[in-house]
C-alpha cells in the first residue's frame, strides 16, 4: 500500500556497518540499541524503515472492537504513537506511552495537542511505574537486545493489573542482524507461559503488505 514503509532491516545493516568502518578511536562514539542515543539519532537522522505513519492495521482491528474505553493502555516504545492517536480519536482517554527517544514524543505532541501531557512518558520503559488493563506491542520488543527479553516478560507482568492483556505484533521471522531481532511462536510460548496464564499467539492475518506472514498476533493474559 502506498505510504508504507518496511521494517529495514538493510538500513539498519548499513548503518552499522558505517560505524564499524570509523570505529577504533578511543573517542569513538558508541551507540548500541539498547542506548536512548541510538535510537534518538535514528529519528533524528529520520532513519525511521519501521514507521507506518499510521495506526497498524491489526493493532486498529484490535482497537475497533474494544467497547471498554475506561480501560488503561500503555503503549512502550511507542515511537510517533500511532496507535496512541487512533485510540484518543475513538475515545479512549486512559492512554499513556513511553519512549526514551524524546524527539518522536515531541513530534506526538505537535500533532496531537489535545493529548495529555501526563500520559506522555520520557523514560525507560524499563524504569516506568505503573498498573495497566492493556499494554499494545508494536515494534517495540524487536528493538530490544534479546538478552532483555525475559527482563521484557517480568516488566511487562509487573506493569498489568491482575488479568490484564499484553496484546499486540511479534514478528515471526528471524534477522540477520538486529535490530529488529526476530524470533518465533514457540519461543515466545516458553517466555511468556513462565510469567503468564493464556498465552494465544496467532498467524497476523492483516499485517500490511511488507510483512505479510511475518507476524503474529499476542494476546497474553496475566494471572488474576
Ligand atoms: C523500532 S522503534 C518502534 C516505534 C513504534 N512502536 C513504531 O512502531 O513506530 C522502537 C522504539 O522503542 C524505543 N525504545 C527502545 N528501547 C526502549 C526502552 N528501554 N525504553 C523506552 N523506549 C525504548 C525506541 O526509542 C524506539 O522509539
Amino acid at each position: 500500500m502506498e505510504g508504507e514503509r518496511e521494517f529495514e532491516q538493510e538500513e539498519f545493516e548499513q548503518e552499522q556497518e558505517g560505524r564499524e568502518q570509523e570505529g577504533g578511536g578511543i573517542e569513538q562514539e558508541c551507540f548500541f540499541e539498547g542506548d536512548s542515543e541510538y535510537w534518538e539519532q535514528r529519528y533524528m537522522q529520520h532513519k525511521i524503515g519501521w514507521d507506518l505513519g499510521k495506526c497498524s492495521p491489526p493493532i486498529k482491528d484490535w482497537v475497533d472492537q474494544q467497547t471498554d474505553k475506561s480501560i488503561s493502555i500503555l503503549i512502550p516504545g511507542a515511537g510517533n504513537a500511532y496507535e496512541a492517536a487512533y485510540l484518543y480519536e475513538k475515545g479512549f482517554r486512559n492512554v499513556h506511552i513511553i519512549d526514551f527517544a524524546v524527539k518522536p514524543l515531541n513530534d506526538f505532541k505537535l500533532t496531537n495537542p489535545d493529548f495529555p501531557v501526563s500520559q506522555i512518558h520520557h523514560q525507560d520503559f524499563f524504569d516506568h511505574c505503573g498498573r495497566y488493563d492493556v499494554i499494545i506491542e508494536q515494534t517495540f520488543f524487536c528493538a530490544l537486545p534479546p538478552s532483555l527479553r525475559v527482563n521484557y516478560a517480568k516488566k511487562m507482568k509487573e506493569l498489568l493489573k491482575s488479568n490484564g492483556q499484553l496484546v499486540g505484533l511479534l514478528f515471526n521471522c528471524q534477522f540477520e542482524n538486529g535490530p529488529p531481532f526476530g524470533g518465533d511462536t514457540q519461543e515466545y510460548e516458553r517466555l511468556f507461559n513462565k510469567y503468564f496464564r493464556d498465552v494465544t499467539i496467532q498467524r497476523c492475518e492483516n499485517s500490511i503488505p511488507p510483512r505479510l506472514g511475518n507476524e503474529v498476533f499476542i494476546h497474553i493474559s496475566k494471572p488474576y
